[in-house]
């Protein structure tokens, strides 16, 4: 394997929660190490998350990271408070001026069986990693979008992921933390920003009487470290995506779909209908990873109504780009756009190409070559790839995450293409 290129942080600024101990702490050393300011937030509670917390965990990682060249600062806010989230992010623009990475890795355990799990136990594990991902995630995103550029890792956990007896509570706040990356990822893309989940597993005061003694040998966080450092980085295109990362083994999770199958049709199903149905409902051969919810409600759900096999394949068999535009006020869907009043406007480049404009109000759709005024939205494509996706060759959400489809203005209202186009 040929050496590849240092992936360094210079001119970044990092904010890492929980960073005085265990996985955090690791993280921020090998940001400062890299070149990147850094904040240390950390309560510095109990495991539990009790007590009034402390300055000595923050500041002695700010005193480990200046020892060896690098720039830090502490802050000891309870990422639990939205007032708390909100010092976290104003300690990093006041003494960095900026966010452009922010890990929300800060957590407590307060393990018991369902029947023994008191409300507050609950409460304080849902309030330190899902609510407080949300107090600091916000403000920090809001900087994010005003400099054009971010990455959020959430830490999920296996527990979260797959179940852990005794950690309903835990479980739940880690698996809110992906819904959450979910949304964001969604949100970010205009702004470039990336949101990605980690699931580490890793020796701490967390693990030490959870994983044996053995296995705790072999988990040292600097494991983990590398992954997340990948995440937080330019070189990272990755967004909405989760991995497992433990003693050198690194793995993608992601929640796949079955095909599914339609019963009933036209008439509602019976509980025999669904009963008879089971094997396919449950087959999970062909299944595939959504990029949103609209991937499964406007695409295979309406196809598979419609009885066709296979929707995202399904397309126009365009030629060349210009068809597209002459059939397009032919295919528009005057009941799915609900009296929208939206201009689209197409920017194809390469050979081929061309401006045009689709402008949708009172139930109708003109389309006029050249560009419009005032669009609502501006795609911009390359030729070859628009006529992929127009043949279906390759899903909307597929050609936007990987950058061969740029949208501009309102991107929220392109979400609306699929719906009124019917080709
Ligand atoms: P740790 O206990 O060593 O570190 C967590 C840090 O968060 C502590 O320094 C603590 O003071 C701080 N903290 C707790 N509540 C806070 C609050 N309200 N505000 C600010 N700081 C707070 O634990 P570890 O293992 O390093 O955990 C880091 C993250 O990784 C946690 O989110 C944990 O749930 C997650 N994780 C860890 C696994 C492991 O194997 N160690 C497994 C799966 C997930």
């Amino acid at each position: 394997m040929g050496a590849s290129k240092e992936i360094r942080f210079d001119g970044r600024v990092a904010i890492v929660t929980g960073a005085g101990g265990g996985l955090g702490r690791v993280y921020a050393l090998e940001f400062a190490r890299r070149g990147a300011k850094v904040v240390i937030n950390d309560f510095g509670g109990a495991r539990d998350g009790a007590g009034k917390g402390a300055a000595g965990p923050a500041d002695k990682v700010v005193d480990e990271i200046k020892a060896l060249g690098g720039e830090a600062v502490a802050n000891y806010d309870n990422v639990a408070t939205v007032k708390g989230g909100e010092n976290i992010v104003k300690t990093a623009v006041d003494a960095f001026g900026k966010v452009d990475i922010l890990v929300n890795n800060a957590g407590i355990l307060r393990d018991k069986g369902l029947l023994k799990m008191e409300p507050e136990n609950w409460q304080a594990v849902l309030d330190v990693h899902l609510n407080g991902a949300f107090h600091v995630t916000r403000p920090a995103f809001s900087v994010m979008r005003d400099h054009g550029y971010g990455r959020i890792i959430m830490t999920t956990s296996a527990a979260g992921l797959y179940g852990n007896f005794g950690q309903s509570n835990y479980s739940s706040a880690k698996l809110g933390l992906v819904g959450f990356m979910n949304t964001l990822k969604l949100e970010g893309i205009k702004y470039n920003i990336k949101v990605n989940t980690v699931a580490p597993i890793a020796a701490s005061r967390l693990t030490e009487d959870i994983l044996p003694p053995d296995l705790l040998a072999k988990m040292n966080p600097a494991y983990v470290a590398p992954i997340v450092l990948y995440l937080g980085s330019e070189e990272c295109n990755e967004t909405g995506r989760i991995y497992n990362c433990g003693a050198g083994f690194y793995n993608r999770a992601a929640m796949m779909t079955s095909p599914g199958t339609v019963i009933g049709g036209k008439k509602i199903p019976s509980v025999e209908d669904v009963s008879a149905n089971w094997a396919k409902i449950m087959d999970l051969k062909g299944a595939k990873e959504y990029g949103q919810l609209n991937d499964l409600v406007l695409q295979d759900l309406l196809s598979a109504l419609e009885g066709k096999k296979e929707p995202a394949q399904s397309g126009g068999g365009f030629a060349a780009v210009k068809d597209v535009f002459e059939k397009m006020p032919g295919a528009f869907q005057a009941g799915s756009a609900g009296g929208a009043a939206v201009v689209f406007q197409y920017c194809i480049s390469g050979d081929g190409g061309g401006d045009w404009s689709a402008d949708i109000k009172n139930g109708a759709c003109t389309v006029a070559s050249g560009l419009h005024a005032s669009p609502t939205c501006t795609l911009k494509i390359q030729a070859g790839d628009f006529l992929d996706l127009m043949n279906g060759k390759v899903n909307a959400m597929k050609a936007y995450t990987s950058g061969k489809l740029k949208i501009e203005g309102d991107l929220m209202k392109s979400q609306l293409l699929e719906k009124i186009f019917k080709f």
